[in-house]
């Protein structure tokens, strides 16, 4: 049986409105990511894209940008006749507010299509979700084929995701929204499910008693860029920790779901999130730190401080976040959870490291310390998996060993252009799959998880500590759980 091969799918047409069209992420990620499931063949022709400005603009300057962004993943993609294709696909809809009159713009450029269902992209700031879907209700746009994806972040407390939630369930129904969050969409993050439930190895080691932590880095050499309006309102806490690297913990730390579907996988994450232990205003000292950047160096060139970034300097906002939590259930009892992201790290690499307990007890004469295995899923910039175990040094001279790397290296291995997180979960939205999309609950139950830290800084005053760019954060970040939280172990090369 030939296990490799990606089963042919045939979709049928579809619309793809995206608000908030002309957007930085619309530009990075979505255009890019539907132009390479077309390019790839897997979809076919019979699609339009419906780019939403509030502002009017030259469709020939935006093609020429969707271009310029397509070019970012190679000439020969830019310049293949299937660009050209892509680009006869998108028409510029102009609606600058939420009148019936600027809807009407979008019901016309719809109405020769409608017989296909329109999936609505809301790549827009998440107060504006709601009043979006009202308008599109009240204009008649919405039928039950329809979808709606939301970006991050959605909301900025529970309040504000619940109020959102209910904002947009008044136009549709849960089965129609998709909560997107590209982590999930990431080839070694859905690997992560196939290590652990398609494979006999690690199902059983997979608990406390055979793990003693566990670690979850996100690591980027980027500053704020051009978001320093949005960013100064989130810091990392609210722009990673309460998405990405909780999905990520999610993925770890559940127990095998009933089977690969939405709900079932759904219900495994949430109970995830209630397991979680909060932080007080006794443990939020000791496990947690806030750091922000000053200037520094990365690779080589200098970086300015992320106050001179944003331009305004009394910010006390966070740009690297580390904690320490617990996954208070049976399996997890007593195993730490070190989660850790920051902007202007030396070099981008994400990553979640298994560290085993060391063996029971050391029968070679040297009696020296044995290191313990270490299971590495490393996401970015080079997908990867390694097991690190310990191996004889070959040669006489007794029982020397060394830990050595198994690796699984997906570049090796599988030659094929990766697709990005966006191609994938944009297809699973076009097929109707909600399985990497979070459910509201699972929203909610995440940030009201985030909120004991918000609340706990905010009770102790826990101050922000600078850091130089192009290191990795703030020492006592590195006392959270100091042998892997540096630059020479296994977890960095
Ligand atoms: C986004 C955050 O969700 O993820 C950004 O808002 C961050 O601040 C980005 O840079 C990181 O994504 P990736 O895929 O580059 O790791």
């Amino acid at each position: 049986m030939n296990m490799s091969k990606a089963k042919k799918e045939s979709f049928n047409p579809f619309n793809f409105v995206i608000f908030g069209g002309d957007g930085d992420l619309a530009l990075r990620k979505i255009y890019p990511a539907l132009f390479h499931r077309l390019y790839d063949g897997q979809i076919t022709e019979e699609f339009k894209i419906f780019a939403v400005c509030r502002r009017e603009r030259s469709l020939d300057d935006f093609l020429k940008s969707v271009l310029d962004f397509i070019h970012e993943s190679g000439k020969e993609y830019s310049s293949s006749p299937h660009a050209q294709v892509f680009l006869s696909k998108i028409e510029l809809v102009q609606v600058p507010d939420y009148t019936p009159k600027s809807y009407s713009n979008l019901s016309q450029a719809l109405n020769p299509y409608k017989k296909a269902p329109t999936i609505f992209y809301f790549s827009t700031p998440s107060s504006a979700f709601g009043p979006i879907s009202s308008a599109l209700r009240e204009n008649g746009l919405i039928n039950n084929q329809s979808k709606v994806v939301l970006e991050k972040p959605l909301g900025n407390s529970l309040a504000t995701a619940i109020d959102i939630n209910r904002q947009v369930a008044e136009s549709f129904q849960e089965n129609q929204v998709y909560r997107i969050d590209h982590y999930l969409g990431k080839e070694t993050v859905q690997n992560l499910m196939v290590l652990r439930f398609a494979n006999h190895l690690f199902e059983h080691a997979w608990n406390s008693q055979h793990i003693e932590n566990v670690q979850i880095t996100v690591a980027e050499s980027l500053g704020v860029q051009s978001r320093a309006g949005y960013y100064d309102q989130s810091g990392a806490l609210l722009d990673m920790v309460q998405n990405h690297l909780l999905q990520l913990l999610c993925l770890v730390a559940m127990e095998p779901p009933h089977l690969l579907e939405a709900d079932f996988v759904r219900n495994e994450k949430l109970k995830v999130l209630y397991a979680l232990r909060p932080f007080t205003k006794k443990n939020i000292k000791t496990h947690s730190v806030k750091g922000q950047y000053t200037r520094g160096k990365i690779a080589g060139a200098s970086v300015s401080s992320y106050l001179e970034d944003i331009e305004k300097f009394d910010s006390k906002t966070e740009t690297f976040v580390a904690l320490t939590t617990f996954v208070d259930n049976w399996r997890w009892k007593g195993v730490p959870f070190y989660l850790r992201t920051g902007k202007r790290m030396p070099k981008r690499y994400s990553e979640i490291v298994i560290n085993f307990r060391p063996v029971a007890h050391n029968i070679f004469p040297s009696g020296e310390e044995i290191p313990a295995n270490k299971l590495i899923i490393r996401l970015q910039p080079e997908e990867r998996i390694e097991l690190v175990q310990m191996t004889k040094i070959p040669g006489p001279g007794g029982y020397r060993y060394k830990p050595i790397a198994l690796k699984l290296d997906f570049v090796d291995n599988f030659k094929e252009r990766f697709p990005e997180a966006y191609e994938r979960l944009i297809m699973d939205v076009v097929r109707g799959n909600q399985t990497l999309f979070m459910r509201q609950d699972e929203l909610e139950a995440s940030w009201n998880w985030i909120e004991s830290i918000t609340k706990s800084w905010k009770d102790v005053q826990l101050p922000v500590v600078l850091y130089e760019a192009g290191t990795w954060g703030p020492g006592q970040a590195v006392m959270l759980e100091d042998h892997v939280w540096n630059t020479k172990g296994y977890a960095v090369d």
